[in-house]
């Protein structure tokens, strides 16, 4: 990905309230926002936030209602004035822009999508969707050109003439989408513009606007308190508590790091194995065999000193061609075999760093051994062994798990 800047935000705030100077001055010297609500009547929307988002990401805020996501969004448009910090989009700082400047700017760089729609009922389709360029004042051919062209975009096309009253929610959303998207906008701020529609048109819509950004790559910000929507459209996302970020990161690193209680048990409930890959969970280069480098003996003891009871066998260029189990190789030993050839297993099971867990499962249930990694040329990375698995799985205590196999292993 692109890892221009597109939008940076440093040390954020936003209070609203007509003392907020008051309620700031005591934010700065470390009151709660409960003190400042009651002594000010201010409320501060958000505290001191500060990210970056890359050109051609779609960068998901999350937070329960009243964590200030919308008050954050708006603040990059600047419908809400920030008391303190400062918001650049493409390099230009929106707070000092005057009204001329930042015109310029909503028309051309930033568009934003509402939860309700945000549509005029006697108005159709088309003259919604043009409404925004009406207001710039672009001429009437010039805009049905540019709104057509949208309208195909989110697949409108045909529903010109439909007034939008007429429109189920899919539909209207997908007009508000059309509008946002007429003016060719660089960074589209979505608030919670799925939230209003039934689960299915929801998950389709989901489906059409990523399919939509890998054909424009517009840089994305989207609101939601769905969690699970929000790892499947984040490149990253943010979670807000209180007005304040308390986490930046990958849906993976979220998951699989949360800094805090709160961000733990936001994500608890998630269905992990569709996010988790053998990446995060493997052990980076473990003990291999070496092919026609190691016999019996000193694979054995390798074993023992390691309380293993299976190998990866690998090549002299770290391809894997199998494994060797210690039960095996005992067996060679007492019959004087010094070539382990006659006891490799070649049939394993194997992934790539990117398979998800959901996709790992499977293989559980058809061998004991772990699960061996390797990249695309089947050269050996790592292993997934059982516990890990099981461990994601059930979020037990990893050393719990540890204890339960190894009494198990019939060393
Ligand atoms: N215009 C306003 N005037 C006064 N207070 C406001 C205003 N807008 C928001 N707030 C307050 O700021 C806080 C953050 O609100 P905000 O709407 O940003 O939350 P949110 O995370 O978007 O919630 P939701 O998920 O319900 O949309 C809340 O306490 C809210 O009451
Ligand atoms: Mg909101």
């Amino acid at each position: 990905m692109n890892e221009k800047k597109k939008i940076e935000v440093q040390k954020l705030y936003l209070i609203f309230g007509r003392e907020r100077n008051k309620a700031f001055k005591m934010l700065m010297k470390g009151k709660c926002k409960q003190d400042i609500k009651k002594e000010t009547g201010c409320t501060v929307a958000v505290n001191g936030a500060s990210f970056t988002i890359n050109e051609g990401e779609i960068f998901v805020i999350m937070g329960l209602s009243g964590s200030g996501k919308s008050s954050l969004l708006r603040c990059i448009n600047r419908l809400n004035q920030p008391i303190s910090g400062s918001i650049a989009v493409n390099g230009k700082n929106i707070a000092t822009m005057t009204d001329e400047e930042l015109r310029t700017v909503r028309r051309k760089e930033l568009s934003m999508v509402f939860q309700h729609f945000g549509l005029l009922p006697h108005r159709n389709v088309l003259e919604n969707i043009a409404f925004g360029l009406e207001l710039q004042g672009v001429e009437q051919k010039e805009r049905e050109q540019k709104a057509l062209k949208s309208m195909q975009l989110v697949g409108l096309t045909g529903y010109e003439n439909q007034m939008i009253n007429e429109l189920s929610g899919g539909m209207q959303q997908r007009v508000g989408l059309a509008r946002a998207l007429a003016n060719d906008p660089e960074i589209l701020l979505m608030d919670e513009a799925f939230s209003a529609l039934d689960p299915l048109i929801r998950v389709q819509m989901q489906d059409e606007l990523l399919a939509l950004q890998s054909k424009m790559k517009k840089t994305i910000v989207f609101i939601t308190h769905d969690l699970e929507e929000a790892i499947k459209l984040g490149d990253r996302i943010a979670i807000m508590r209180d007005g304040e970020i308390q986490q930046i990161g990958t849906s993976e690193e979220i998951l699989t790091e949360p800094v805090n209680g709160y961000v733990r048990n936001f994500v608890e409930n998630v269905d992990r194995s569709r996010i988790v890959t053998a990446a995060s969970i493997m052990v980076d280069k473990p003990l291999v065999a070496r092919l026609g480098k190691e016999g019996p003996e000193v694979l054995i003891r390798k074993m023992k000193e390691n309380k293993l009871t299976v190998l990866p066998l690998v090549d002299a260029n770290g391809i894997l061609q199998g494994e060797v189990h210690l039960k095996e190789l005992v067996k060679l030993r007492e019959a004087k075999i010094k070539d382990i050839v006659s006891v490799i297993k070649h049939e394993v099971y194997s992934v790539t760093a990117d398979t998800v867990l959901e996709d790992i499962l499977p293989l559980m249930t058809r061998t004991n051994s772990p699960i061996w990694v390797v990249n695309e040329e089947r050269e050996f990375e790592g292993m997934v062994p059982l516990s890990s698995i099981i461990t994601e799985v059930t979020s037990k205590d990893k050393k719990e798990i540890n204890d339960i196999i190894q009494q198990s292993i019939d060393l």
